[in-house]
């Protein structure tokens, strides 16, 4: 199990190859990576930098026998968040840690597809052997108050730190979130998006396009909008 604390706010592109085993490192790149380190600590001497935070090479040693392809990314908007991935995992997707209590746990030999968010300020547990789909969200919170005064706050936010001034002003306490569990041998079609608080039990199944807003028994299908159950697996 590799495990990242986010004690900075970075924004990570992941730019390796599947690689099985790390390459030997050529000089220039050395070179490159101890810039690149200085560089981070220089910004902010007291953090703690992400291990990978900085490089491909520290991507592949750290994330020994998982691999990453090369739109994998991980953003940490506002400092803060843990994510562990296990082993022998592949992971095509994105992470996404809102506020500073994010936490994003991977079994092993689990699989998250293309284009897929995983998107937490609170806590979002998937087991292993667990099959995710392309284009799937997972988030365990709904982003922005349903007070509509209150969400004026996290669009001028969103503008800024789209502008590059990360806003740490952000109140996440006004966020309805809540953990989400996703269980060994699940799987989640294409397109699904999984909302806060919801349990999806050990090797059920989600039909592609569905939204889950309900707990899912273990050994079940459930499908649609809101998911709804369609049958039980033998
Ligand atoms: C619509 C939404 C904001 C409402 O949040 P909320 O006020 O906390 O609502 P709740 O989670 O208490 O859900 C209320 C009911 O609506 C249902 N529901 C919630 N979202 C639903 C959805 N997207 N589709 C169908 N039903 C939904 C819930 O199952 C619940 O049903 P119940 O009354 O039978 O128990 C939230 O459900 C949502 O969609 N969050 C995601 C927001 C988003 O897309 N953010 C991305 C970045 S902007």
């Amino acid at each position: 199990m590799i495990s990242l604390k986010l004690d900075t706010p970075i924004s990570l592109r992941v730019k390796p190859k599947i690689i099985q085993k790390p390459k030997p490192v050529s000089l220039s790149l050395k070179r490159r990576i101890i810039r690149k380190v200085k560089k981070i600590l220089s910004i902010k001497k007291d953090a703690v930098v992400p291990i990978a935070q900085d490089t491909t090479l520290y991507i592949n040693e750290y994330f020994n026998n998982s691999h990453f392809n090369e739109n994998v990314y991980i953003n940490s908007y506002y400092g803060g968040g843990i994510i562990e991935i296990g082993e022998n995992c592949l992971i095509m997707g994105g992470f996404n840690i809102e506020g500073p209590n994010g936490k994003i746990k991977i079994g092993t030999s689990t699989f998250i597809g293309g284009n897929t968010q995983l998107n937490s300020m609170n806590s979002i547990s998937i087991g292993n052997n667990v099959l995710i789909a392309a284009n799937c969200v997972i988030q365990d919170h709904n982003s922005h108050s349903t007070n509509y005064l209150e969400r004026r706050n996290d669009i001028n936010l969103t503008i800024r730190r789209f502008l590059g001034n990360p806003a740490k002003d952000k109140n996440f306490d006004i966020i309805a979130n809540k953990s989400i569990v996703i269980e060994d041998d699940v799987w989640i079609g294409m397109g699904v998006y999984i909302l806060k608080g919801v349990t999806i039990g050990a090797r059920s199944i989600i039909g592609a396009g569905s939204v889950v807003t309900k707990d899912v028994p273990s050994d079940t299908i459930y499908a649609g909008n809101p998911a709804s159950f369609v049958k039980k697996l033998k």
